[in-house]
């Protein structure tokens, strides 16, 4: 079977990783890809989001099944262009995706089904959301409607900030036409944790839980980035969470969007936080994450091939989907300056003289002159799996011990949170 992956990042190359162990798959492209994945697959130069090229391309090599990586190409419609083209893939249509895609429709069908979230509000004028923040007050969190690479929430403290985050998405357009409306929402507290579960619109099976850490630096201090690392399972994520968070989020959600013609298939993940073993919605995703991803597969045992198959046949509910009892943690490895401007092209040492149960996914980087370098903010994921959480992490901060590269910098409290709790 000839798989093709779309994207060019840690999780795209940990996908890549997985497909490689399958029997059932004989060749594996990646388009981007970067340098790690050019090791495991055929790289090929056509951008996540340009779907007629990565049709053409498909439909030439007579590619068997297409997993896509990131949002950008499922919310602009690649898998009913493929289906409609009569090629296999795998995620959700674009009327599916469009939970990512808009907040605020994500947030309209859990009002209507009654899914917890925060409460909120939903403007296109600026003087309205400023009228309802000055009335309602602060703290608040306000998030661009659209796309925003991650960056498009804002959390306020004070009045002086929520205005300026309103001046930020609605006027100056800071996140382009994803501010065109704006939400405002209540702040949550608690522990966030992720879960990302395979669904075929009507059975759901949920992956094991995982936890990202979004802030730059440790302790959760520092701007937000695209995550600094991630580890699965997630002990905040106990049995009665699991319980609450599959009968009153995800498997409720599955059914609204059948409901609402949006019937979902491929994989969900739910953004939640949790406080005092209940769970709330903080965001949809229709993906998996990244770099929740890179842990997440690493204890994934059944062949994703498999589980691909069964979601795209609608018989996920035949399935047995196995796990290793054993914990996993990738540490991001970033460049200098990352998440704001970050240089390129830094030579990067030490690869090769990690232990060999040691998996470094590549998320930023790129050939030159045959030496491995950076290309992105986000640059490698280092990812361990041993027989608990302490184990993974004494394992995994081993083995970034031997990178370097000019001005690489990463948490060091990947996990902890785990730790603390066990
Ligand atoms: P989102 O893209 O909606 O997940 O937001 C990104 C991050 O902002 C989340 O992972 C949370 O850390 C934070 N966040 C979003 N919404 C809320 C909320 N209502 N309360 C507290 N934190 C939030
Ligand atoms: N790790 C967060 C995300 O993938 O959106």
């Amino acid at each position: 079977m000839k798989v093709l992956v779309v994207g060019g990042g840690g999780r795209e190359h940990a996908l890549v990783w997985k497909l490689r162990q399958s029997p059932r798959v004989t060749e594996v492209y990646c388009a981007p890809g970067n340098a790690g994945i050019a090791r495991q697959a055929t790289c090929v130069n056509i951008s996540a989001e340009d779907i007629p090229a990565l049709l053409a391309f498909a439909r030439d090599k007579a590619i068997d099944l297409t997993l896509v990586g990131p949002e950008a190409p499922l919310t602009t419609g690649i898998v009913d262009e493929f289906q409609a083209a009569g090629l296999k893939i795998f995620g959700p249509s674009r009327a599916a995706a469009e939970i990512e895609g808009s907040k605020v429709l994500a947030k309209e069908i859990m009002a209507k089904y009654g899914i917890p979230t925060a409460g909120y509000a939903v403007f296109t004028s600026p003087d309205e959301a400023s009228a309802y923040i000055q009335k309602t007050g602060v703290p608040c969190v306000l998030k661009a409607d659209g796309l925003a690479a991650g960056k498009g929430v804002i959390i306020a403290n004070d009045l002086a900030a929520a205005q300026a985050a309103v001046k930020s998405i609605m006027v100056d357009r800071d996140f382009g036409d994803a501010g065109a409306r704006l939400v405002v929402e209540e702040l949550l507290t608690g522990e966030e944790v992720s879960i990302l579960a395979f669904t075929d619109g009507d059975t759901v099976i949920p992956m094991v839980s995982s936890q990202d850490h979004k802030r730059a630096f440790d302790n959760d201090e520092g701007p937000n980035t695209g995550g600094m690392g991630a580890y699965a399972p997630a002990p905040v994520y106990t049995p009665e969470v699991a319980r609450r968070a599959m009968e009153e989020i995800l498997v409720p959600m599955i059914r609204a969007l059948k409901a609402e013609g949006r019937t979902y298939r491929g994989v969900i993940y739910a953004g939640l936080m949790v406080a005092e073993q209940s769970p709330k919605v903080l965001e949809f995703n229709v993906r998996f994450g990244d770099p929740e991803a890179q842990p997440v597969l690493s204890l994934l045992e059944t062949d994703l091939v498999e589980i691909m198959e069964a979601v795209l046949e609608n018989r996920l509910d035949r399935l047995e989907i196995k796990w290793k009892p054993q914990a996993s943690i990738c540490v991001v490895l970033a460049s200098g300056g990352y998440p704001s401007a970050y240089e390129k092209g830094k030579v990067i040492y030490g690869l090769d003289e990690t232990p060999g149960d040691i998996t470094v996914f590549h998320a930023g980087t790129a050939e030159k002159d045959g030496q491995v370098v950076t290309s992105g903010g986000r640059v490698l994921g280092v990812t361990a799996t041993g027989a608990d959480i302490s184990s993974a992490i004494s394992k995994a901060y081993d083995a970034v011990d031997k990178i370097r590269f000019d001005g690489m910098h990463y948490r060091l409290d990947i996990g902890r949170k785990a730790l603390d709790r066990s």
